[in-house]
């Protein structure tokens, strides 16, 4: 059988970007859409929050772009965020006539209206969702009218190793033909080649030791697009959730934000409230700011964790507004209604990534990225609560407007070679890419977390520097597994952090320094753009 497979658009990634590009696409050209666990496995998955978007008639554009401005610190694109967050309300009416059952409420005079909760950050209730587990709710009704088309090729257990272009041929100009794709459960690489690629690989949280992304979020899409020679930005802006439930045996599991927008009070094991020592808006001030002061407590009392209070609300209350999180946490011993939940910050978003514009174009003829993995500029130094689903939807619907647009004009892909396996034999050393894997996520969680210095980002970069060399000798050497793949990304996704970091003089957003501990409102505010060729 041959490896060589051709489709007009290869979309790699299945979560709310990946899947609603392939359905606006459908019917008008091939879709190959490619998935490297089960086609459902994302972090739109678990997605607990819901969307931001204008659907109140008290609620206005121009309070939700202010919101996010006020939010990014000073580095949003004022037209980007108008852009989004127009298009909020049409976007939420498209994932119900695609199936997803959002909550609503009825009025005493019987209109039915969304039910809105509240997140940090936001002026207002805003939040469209389905309970506690909204990303649920829209990846599994989007799976299943992606199953339903025929038309989209689904390649599940599929995980893209690089992209092809001209300029790695040899040939100019530059564009992006494919990529090469390892099929996990038989071992082979195939060839796709693609008039469009999309990367809607979604975030990177892995590079992290404690994180409440699941597994699949290894930063491949931008680690790809870095080595295709694309521009990334604004990589220093890692989002560290406040609340992550702190239990030994709970694996990422988060505790939304919708919690503290029903009252919930952060408090310390002594059972004091701190937050209004460290913001006027309290638990509901953006989560930059709510991480730092957990983070600060933790490390002034020697605390493991801080506590989420919920107890003041009625059970019924909870049990029908946070099934997902009553029960989960009921499954760890802990009744959420009597009892204060124990909480910890984790990384949780990527704000920066690879640089599009609203249309989803890359600095790379023929490459996409939507969502997670892409740099819009819509969060700037900090992504406002329930902003990433909404850009996902936002711009995989424009993305695929534009792909449309110039799908006619484009010549079909030349012959590529094959994966070529002939100079690699099978490790016998696999142990080693599990130890890198932890060194990495801890030195990353100790040197580059939630605050920062230069000293510690140093050390962070000779690391890193031992780790590229061993990694790019064992991939040079070996045939390629999804750990050494997935591995090879978070090496390269934190590097891409740590220098991004160091070029940041001044704290903002998210990033926090000690070496320079205030905003520098004397110079303009800058993106931190890095490209091919910035260093070696
Ligand atoms: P994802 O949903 O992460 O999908 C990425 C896809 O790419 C996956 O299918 C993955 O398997 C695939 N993939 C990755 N690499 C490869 C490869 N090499 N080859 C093939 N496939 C690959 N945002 C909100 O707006 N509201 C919320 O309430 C909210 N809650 C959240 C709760 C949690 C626990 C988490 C982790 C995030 C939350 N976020 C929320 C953020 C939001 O969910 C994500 O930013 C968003 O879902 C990203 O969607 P995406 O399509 O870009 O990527
Ligand atoms: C949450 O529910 O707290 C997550 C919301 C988000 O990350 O946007």
């Amino acid at each position: 059988m041959t490896t060589i497979l051709n489709y007009d658009v290869l979309i790699i990634g299945s979560g709310a970007s990946g899947l609603s590009l392939a359905l606006n696409l459908v019917g008008e050209t091939s879709v190959a859409l490619v998935s490297k666990a089960a086609i459902e496995e994302s972090a739109t998955l678990y997605a607990q929050g819901g969307i931001s978007a204008v659907v109140d008639h008290n609620d206005s554009i121009e309070s939700h772009v202010a919101d996010t401005l006020n939010a990014g610190s000073g580095l949003c694109d004022p037209k980007v965020v108008e852009f989004i967050v127009q298009r909020g309300r049409e976007r939420i009416q498209w994932l119900i006539d695609n199936g997803v059952p959002f909550t609503t409420h009825t009025r005493p005079d019987g209109t039915v209206n969304f039910h809105l909760s509240r997140e940090g950050g936001h002026s207002r209730r805003r939040v469209v969702h389905a309970a506690d587990a909204t990303g649920r709710a829209i990846e599994t009704s989007l799976v299943e009218q992606v199953r339903a088309h025929s038309e989209i090729s689904l390649f599940e257990q599929h995980m893209a190793v690089d992209l092809i272009t001209r300029a790695k041929l040899g040939a100019t100009p530059d564009r992006c033909l494919g990529a090469y794709v390892l099929d996990l459960e038989n071992r082979r690489v195939l060839t796709i080649k693609a008039k469009c690629c999309v990367l809607a690989t979604g975030g990177a949280g892995k590079v992290y030791l404690y994180t409440s992304n699941p597994d699949v979020a290894t930063g491949d899409g931008i680690a790809m697009a870095w080595r295709a020679g694309c521009a990334v930005a604004n990589m220093e802006f890692v989002q560290f959730h406040p609340t992550c439930l702190y239990h030994p045996t709970a694996k990422s599991f988060l505790l939304t934000e919708a919690l503290r927008g029903e009252g919930g009070k952060l408090i310390s094991q002594s059972g004091e409230p701190f937050m209004s020592r460290y913001d006027e808006r309290e638990e509901l001030a953006p989560r930059d700011i709510v991480a730092r002061a957990i983070d600060h407590e933790m490390k002034r009392s020697g605390a493991d964790c801080v506590y989420l209070d919920v107890t003041h609300k009625p059970a019924a209350f909870l049990h029908n507004h946070f099934p997902t999180v009553t029960k989960r946490c009921a499954s760890f011993g802990i009744d959420i209604t009597t009892t204060p939940i124990p909480a910890v910050p984790a990384a949780h978003y990527l704000c920066g990534g690879v640089v599009t514009n609203v249309q989803g174009c890359t600095s790379l003829e023929g490459l996409y990225a939507v969502g997670e993995v892409a740099h819009t500029g819509l969060h700037g130094a900090n992504r406002m609560a329930s902003n990433s689903l909404l850009e996902c939807l936002v711009i995989a619907d424009s993305t695929a407007s534009s792909i449309r647009s110039v799908m006619q004009s484009i010549p079909a892909p030349e012959n590529i070679p094959e994966w070529d396996e002939s100079q690699v034999t099978d490790s016998d050393e696999e142990i080693v890419v599990a130890h890198n894997w932890e060194e990495l996520r801890r030195f990353m969680w100790d040197y580059v977390g939630i605050v920062r210095s230069n000293k510690r980002l140093e050390r962070a970069r000779s690391r890193i520097d031992l780790l590229h060399r061993e990694i790019s000798e064992f991939y040079g050497n070996f045939r390629i597994s999804g750990d050494l793949i997935e591995l090879r990304n978070l090496v390269q996704v934190a590097e891409l952090i740590i220098r991004s970091a160091l070029k940041r003089k001044e704290s903002r957003g998210l990033h926090y320094t000690l070496d320079y501990p205030h905003r520098d409102d004397n110079t303009s505010p800058h993106e931190t753009i890095l490209r091919a060729g910035d260093f070696s």
